[in-house]
């Protein structure tokens, strides 16, 4: 609900449990008030604080008031030496400006985001429009909040609404300030089979930039920072989360100031970045997520789940169950003919899988990684009777066909290349880094991703699909783009984002019967605005029974379950040589969208066996997994064991998943307490066959099981 109080010119935007407070101050500026728990209709109260700190134009000292007023969005050059929100480069190199607002509204429903993910659906939204006091540039500010949810979102649009072109050095989408420094930040960091490894300091003076220049949310640092009160745990305390529904290269910023207030703020990484307008164009930036949490770090995970399922994620899969897929990348590598894909398929019916999923290697002349990407049309040396053959032969065993595409790459050894060198990334005269043997496609190019769709469109309409995973496995160097004049270079990690979103937008709505999963290179790219088209991402190529739960463990910090895709491989691990028990590896794969990445046609007969129980029990849990709470219970991290639970919205249902991760000489007997379930129910935990309140599962807890190092345990509870 958004409420304005036309005397004191304040806003209150209110969402499940948050009250987002800002008023223009005397002087005419958007300033921030209030963003935490439930405040009273207190608009004198607000106003006169928030005087206390805004500048007085009677002042000589004015303009060295702005260092202190919590701003909305930051502008330069006026004595605020904080960083600002947007830079704004005239025509003769001026870039002080001074933002005021002009007017308002209120509307029903979600802000407009042409081109980009955003919030789909719910709420109400307020835009209000500032004005330049020294050129003719406008900003628009839209938030959207609804009833029921904690997450508000946020973006800006730039206007150039005089004549003469302006250029935007910096153009953020969001600027918050809390108004104390009492936090510690959590970011979630990585490497390529690491991603999103939780990390939590202490905020010092000075500013915390989490960003990737990548072109793409990156392994390395997710788009997501939270600030957490010192005392925060998972179930108890205050935190906030920002994170933006972006998929580029990004920048999150949190500063603590002069005055030990901290100002966040983020959106298009601005390094290397510029944004021309000529006069009347606007510039709409990403949507960002904010979310505040009185009840921890848990209820500010299962605030962005409930977030991201309900209002971005494609809702017309977001909560159908899930293929359980099995994946032959790990199983052949590039070394398949139809024989070798023809044992795993034969097997993978017999065992409840019901989706077969070719990996890369399918197309073009790829028999190893040096070439082929770009050419979309099938090996037929390597696949007799291409697609149509494996297509037919899942068909017969009641299996549905998915299939691999990579389609922001090329290879220099390709058709595609041959043809049209100019296509890839590169600049005249600077050598080129081949990652992976392969280069960018510059997806800034309309034609670019014209022909892309159009080939790929090609084989989704003559195979009979059902599944896509869209990969990419590389950064983008040698930044330049051969259709972008001198003054617009900076334009192009952003403009390579949204023709990825043009091409991710025009197959998800010609192909709407086939579901996309993300991936780059393992989760480089697991990220709301990925999550807009595609409901689930693979989300890591490390999938060994020990790292796989840190890295979920990581990831639900504030994506939901159900979009991680999470897989059994074999053992000793492809990317570690651990060696975890079948049964560890499906318990933790259990806990996202279930499937397999091994060759089944060479499990033993035990093996077997497990699988077929795995996928059995894994379709009694599945919708916990789609729609559920996530309770995290022990740290990985911190602790000798991982466990993790799903409770259902009703608390009739729950699944909890453990493994424990270090051996010790002398076991203690420890309990662990089912926070998520109903006080007021009684259930039965099937394993155990025990039968007891919740208030004694949630205040005292159950023994967790004396097991050795890499065992694991599931128990399956239901309200009696
Ligand atoms: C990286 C992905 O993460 C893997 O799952 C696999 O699809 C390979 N690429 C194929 O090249």
């Amino acid at each position: 609900m958004i409420t304005y109080c036309k005397e004191k010119r304040l806003f209150r935007l209110s969402g499940k449990s948050f009250d987002y407070v800002m008023y223009v101050n005397d002087a005419g500026f958007l300033q921030f008030l209030h963003f935490g728990g439930r405040v009273g209709n207190d608009c004198d109260f607000f106003t006169a604080y928030g005087s206390t700190l805004a500048p007085n134009p009677q002042d000589r000292n004015f303009d060295m008031a702005f260092n202190e007023m919590p701003s909305e969005y930051a502008f330069f050059g006026h004595g605020d030496f904080r960083e600002p929100t947007a830079l704004i480069e005239r025509e003769d190199g001026g870039l002080v400006s001074r933002f005021r607002y002009v007017s308002h509204k209120i509307t029903a429903g979600v802000p407009v985001v042409p081109d980009m993910p955003h919030v789909r659906i719910g709420g109400d939204t307020l835009t209000v429009v500032l004005k330049d006091d020294f050129s003719d540039t406008e900003i628009l500010l839209n938030y959207n909040v609804a009833d029921d949810s904690d997450v508000l979102a946020r973006n800006a649009e730039i206007i150039n609404t005089g004549k003469s072109p302006v250029t935007l050095k910096r153009a953020f989408s969001f600027c918050t300030e809390l108004p104390d420094d009492k936090f510690n930040v959590m970011r979630l960091h990585g490497t390529w089979g690491a991603e999103r490894t939780p990390e939590v300091t202490p905020l010092g003076h000075g500013a915390v930039r989490l960003h990737s220049l990548r072109g793409t949310s990156s392994h390395q640092m997710n788009p997501f920072l939270g600030l957490l009160r010192r005392d925060c745990t998972e179930e108890l305390g205050e935190s906030y989360g920002f994170q933006l529904i972006y998929s580029g290269s990004y920048a999150l910023t949190c500063e603590d100031g002069p005055f030990d207030t901290v100002r966040v703020q983020g959106g298009v990484n601005d390094t290397a970045f510029c944004w021309r307008l000529a006069g009347g164009e606007r510039f709409v930036t990403p949507q960002a997520a904010l979310c505040y949490s009185d009840g921890g770090l848990g209820k500010l995970s299962r605030s962005y789940a409930d977030f991201l399922r309900d209002r971005v994620i494609n809702p017309a899969y977001v909560k159908k169950r899930r293929p359980v897929v099995v994946n032959n990348w790990e199983a052949t590598y590039f070394d398949f003919n139809n024989e070798k894909l023809f044992a795993i398929i034969d097997e993978a019916a017999k065992l409840g899988i019901d989706t077969f999923v070719l990996d890369d290697g399918w197309f073009g002349k790829r028999d190893d990684d040096t070439t082929g990407l770009g050419d979309w049309f099938v090996n037929e040396k390597k696949l007799e009777g291409g697609l149509k053959t494996v297509i037919d032969r899942c068909k017969k065993n009641g299996l549905k066909f998915g299939l691999w595409f990579e389609p922001e790459m090329v290879c220099k050894d390709s058709d595609l290349y041959r043809a049209h060198p100019e296509w890839a990334i590169h600049k005249e005269g600077v050598p080129l880094a081949e990652s992976r043997n392969q280069l960018v496609l510059d997806f800034s190019r309309k034609e670019v991703v014209d022909h892309v769709f159009a080939v790929m469109s090609k084989v989704l309409e003559e195979n009979d699909i059902s599944y896509v995973k869209w990969d990419m496995n590389r950064n983008i160097t040698e930044n330049y783009s051969a259709s972008l004049p001198a003054d617009r270079q900076g334009e192009l990690h952003h403009r390579y984002i949204l023709g990825v979103y043009d091409l991710a937008e025009r197959l998800t709505s010609s192909f709407p019967h086939i579901f996309f999963e993300g991936c780059a290179s393992g989760g480089a790219r697991f990220d709301a605005g990925m999550l807009y088209y595609f409901p689930q991402i693979w989300t890591s190529d490390n999938t060994d029974g020990y790292e796989r739960a840190k890295i979920q463990w990581g990831t639900s910090i504030c994506y939901p379950a159900s979009a991680m895709s999470c897989h059994v491989s074999a053992c000793p691990n492809h990317q570690t040589r651990r060696t975890t028990p079948f049964a560890t590896r499906g318990a933790v794969a259990s806990l996202g969208a279930f499937g397999y990445e091994l060759d089944l046609s060479k499990l033993g007969a035990e093996e077997k066996e497990l699988v077929k129980g795995q996928t059995e029990a894994y379709y009694k849990t599945a919708e916990l997994v789609l729609s559920g709470d996530l309770y995290r219970l022990i740290n990985p991290f911190t602790e000798d064991y991982f466990c993790e639970m799903l409770v259902s919205k009703d608390k009739k249902q729950a699944y909890v998943a453990g493994e424990r991760l270090r051996s010790v000489p002398l076991d203690k007997n420890r309990l662990v307490r089912l926070v998520g379930l109903d006080e007021g129910k009684t259930y039965r935990i099937e394993e155990l066959g025990l039968t007891a309140s919740g208030a004694t599962l949630v205040r005292h807890g159950l023994l967790l099981p004396r097991i050795a190092e890499y065992e694991s345990w599931t128990w399956h509870i239901q309200e009696i």
